[in-house]
């Protein structure tokens, strides 16, 4: 029997590569592996799949562009969408941290005034409610780093896989706020709809990547 088609929304980079390479694994065609994420809709087989900007993964799925994603759990904090979140994939590990320079002595005190420069404002503004701290917040869209070192901020919150990055402009980890690894989302229509075949792909990409 033909299967139903599903659209599936990735993160770009990494984890698109990554994604498209166990599939090729998984009786998809070979080319897939070979997709360099230029392409940003493509498809194979019965999959549709969408090269997403991370941060707009939850918002295809959410609203039914895509009947699901597969994206960082950063991504999935950060945008507090309204779908199902069923499986962890052992992928794109790395962790969220709050960060500042080197020489800089930072305690974070109740009540205290801070600057943060990040690109995940809620999850932010969630970490120093724990901390009764109210932080003002630069948002930003990448290179975060650079606030630290130019005075636009105090410090920053942002993920870190190398830590080359923060090694190599002179900062240092304050604390680990959450680990991070890719996740599937489903829309909550198609988890009804398409759910057997939104099981397969996961099944077989969970069984390539444990091998
Ligand atoms: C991410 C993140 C850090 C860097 C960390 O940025 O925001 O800047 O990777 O990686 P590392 O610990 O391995 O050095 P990304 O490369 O996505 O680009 P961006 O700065 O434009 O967000």
């Amino acid at each position: 029997m033909e299967r139903k088609r599903v659209r599936v929304a990735i993160s770009k980079g990494r984890i698109l590569k990554e994604v498209c390479g166990y599939l090729a694994k998984s009786g998809y065609p070979n080319e897939i592996g070979k997709n360099t994420g230029r392409e940003l809709i493509f498809n194979v087989k019965n999959l549709q799949i969408l090269a997403c900007k991370p941060s707009d993964v939850p918002k295809y799925v959410e609203l039914g562009a895509a009947d699901c994603g597969i994206v960082g759990s950063d991504c999935i904090s950060e945008a507090n969408c309204d779908v199902y979140e069923p499986i962890s994939l052992p992928l794109g590990k790395c962790k969220m941290v709050l960060a500042c320079l080197k020489s800089k002595k930072l305690t974070l005190k109740p009540g205290m005034n801070i600057k943060i420069g990040t690109k995940y404002p809620r999850i932010t503004k969630k970490f120093f409610l724990k901390h009764n701290i109210d932080p003002e917040i630069v948002f930003l869209n990448g290179s975060v780093e650079l606030a630290p070192l130019t005075g636009l901020a105090d410090a920053i919150v942002d993920i870190t896989e190398t830590g080359s990055t923060i090694k190599e402009n002179n900062l240092k980890i304050i604390e680990t706020i959450m680990q991070i690894n890719a996740k599937v989302i489903i829309n909550k229509t198609s988890y009804r709809t398409l759910n057997d075949e939104i099981e397969i792909l996961t099944s077989s990409l969970l069984k390539k990547i444990k091998i």
